[in-house]
């Protein structure tokens, strides 16, 4: 149940399926070219989409816009003080600015990065300051009904160090929780075993924070030394076996834009502290505002708070958990059990008759536009090129945004999509266009059906 109501609302339009056509043609068969208004339920990101509590905008109104030293870089930073147990801040525009900063100070040339799985952002800013990311996520994860599919394989990090010298891995990330692997949580068990390894290999530890929270409300769900605890003392818990963290304020922030990193008051850290500094500075802004305004910090301080409150925190990993269950109803195949903030559908196991060379999960996310004007992401081979991801569609639920009827809007959108799909009416894509940095085609490629000849027209 829903502990909170509405006061504001935004009104949004269900164009007809002509309209959905022509959209997605425009688009270059790519989603993120769409305009948000011919998009009905956008489940495209949980990032900056959310709805703010009216505390968080109370608080805007008093954000301190100085440049240097404002009130709102104090009230921030004891936020993230109270609720993250992390002293050392320096905020940036959104989560990739702040993994800027640290990754630019933390890597140099022919380093090598162990990640349980690297986000798309992490992977492409660790490759461009040259160290190569790799992902150790235990093998087969995702099959059968982990606890903690999330988690990260130390002996994999091991192996790594033993087959390229563990002076050549400067830095173990774990992200909890782990978005690109259908959004799976993180044990404190395995944060701990992350902790030893990187300290066996004389590394930082890094934990990307993003969803520190809903990762705490799973841990306080399946892992028995914490069953009963405030998700809040669990979110302390987990983040205090890191050297450093990286932040977008952006998901459990609960705030629109914002993000930080955050580094322990430890003297062994004071070297990464003045490189991230002059960084932040260069990239970001001065360092009490990186980027942000005042009343952007100010939000992100009250959303921090807001993110580990019991009430919340069940209903929005309950949300999620709805969504999935809607989907399994209607044998959509579905990551089981769901992830935090969204929900992953197995494309090429929805799409059979679709190749993997012609992107079954972008396929799919064309078509739940095409029906519904639902928009999802594609978290597979086109996302991801030369990697053995398997293709994952996510739709992720914007934080307090939408109510049980959207749910089964999307539901109803997945129904028609298999009967097209039974029908034969559901073709693969092939990319027209794409850019340079194969990390983020999926951003701008344009792509066009299989066998049609006509170039699409992106706006
Ligand atoms: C795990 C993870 N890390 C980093 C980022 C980048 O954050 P931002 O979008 O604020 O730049 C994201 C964004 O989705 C993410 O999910």
């Amino acid at each position: 149940m829903k502990a909170y109501k509405s006061k504001v609302v935004s009104p949004i339009r269900l164009p007809d399926r002509e309209e959905r056509e022509a959209n997605l043609k425009q688009a270059g068969y790519n989603v993120f070219n769409l305009d948000s208004e011919g998009v009905f339920v956008d489940l495209l990101t949980d990032s900056g989409t959310g709805t703010m509590s009216e505390s968080q905008w109370a608080a805007m109104m008093v954000g301190d816009e100085a440049y240097a030293g404002s009130e709102s870089f104090d009230r921030l930073r004891e936020a993230v003080s109270d609720v993250m147990g992390f002293e050392r801040i320096l905020p940036a525009h959104q989560g990739r600015g702040a993994e800027n900063v640290l990754y630019g100070a933390l890597v140099e040339d022919g380093d090598y990065v162990p990640n349980n799985t690297h986000f798309d952002t992490t992977r492409a800013h660790i490759a461009n300051n040259g160290a190569k990311p790799v992902d150790c996520p235990h093998e087969g994860a995702l099959d059968g009904d982990r606890a903690f599919a999330g988690d990260l394989d130390v002996e994999r990090v091991r192996e790594l160090a033993d087959e390229v010298g563990e002076e050549r891995i400067p830095a173990v990330l774990l992200t909890i929780t782990n978005n690109s692997l259908a959004g799976q949580p993180v044990s404190v068990e395995n944060v701990r075993e992350a902790r030893e390894v990187a300290d066996e290999l004389d590394a930082t530890f890094v934990i990307d924070a993003c969803r520190f929270a809903e990762n705490a409300y799973f841990v306080r769900e399946r892992e028995d030394e914490f069953a009963g605890e405030s998700v809040a003392d669990v979110a302390r818990e987990q983040l205090s076996y890191a050297d450093a963290l990286v932040m977008s304020g952006k998901k459990d922030g609960l705030a629109n834009v914002g993000g930080f990193v955050a580094l322990r008051d430890d003297p062994d850290l004071d070297d990464v502290h003045a490189e991230a500094r002059e960084r932040a500075i260069l990239y970001e802004g001065f360092t009490t505002y990186g980027g942000m305004a005042g009343r952007d910090l100010e939000a992100m301080a009250v959303g921090l708070r807001e993110a580990v409150e019991e009430s919340y925190i069940a209903d929005r990993v309950g949300q999620v958990q709805r969504l999935g269950d809607l989907l399994a109803e209607r044998d959509v195949p579905v990551q089981r059990p769901t992830g935090g903030h969204a929900v992953y559908v197995n494309a090429a196991e929805f799409l059979p008759d679709v190749p993997r060379e012609q992107f079954p999960g972008q396929a799919l996310v064309c078509d739940l536009y095409r029906e519904g004007a639902v928009r999802g992401v594609e978290l597979g081979s086109f996302a991801f090129p030369d990697t053995d991801r398997p293709e994952l569609v996510r739709l992720s639920l914007p934080r307090r945004t939408y109510g049980a009827d959207h749910l089964e809007h999307v539901a109803e959108t997945f129904e028609k999509v298999a009967e097209r799909r039974d029908a034969g009416d559901i073709s693969g894509l092939e990319i027209v266009e794409e850019p340079e940095m194969a990390e983020l085609r999926h951003f701008s490629a344009e792509l066009r059906p299989v066998g049609e000849k006509e170039a699409p027209t992106a706006n």
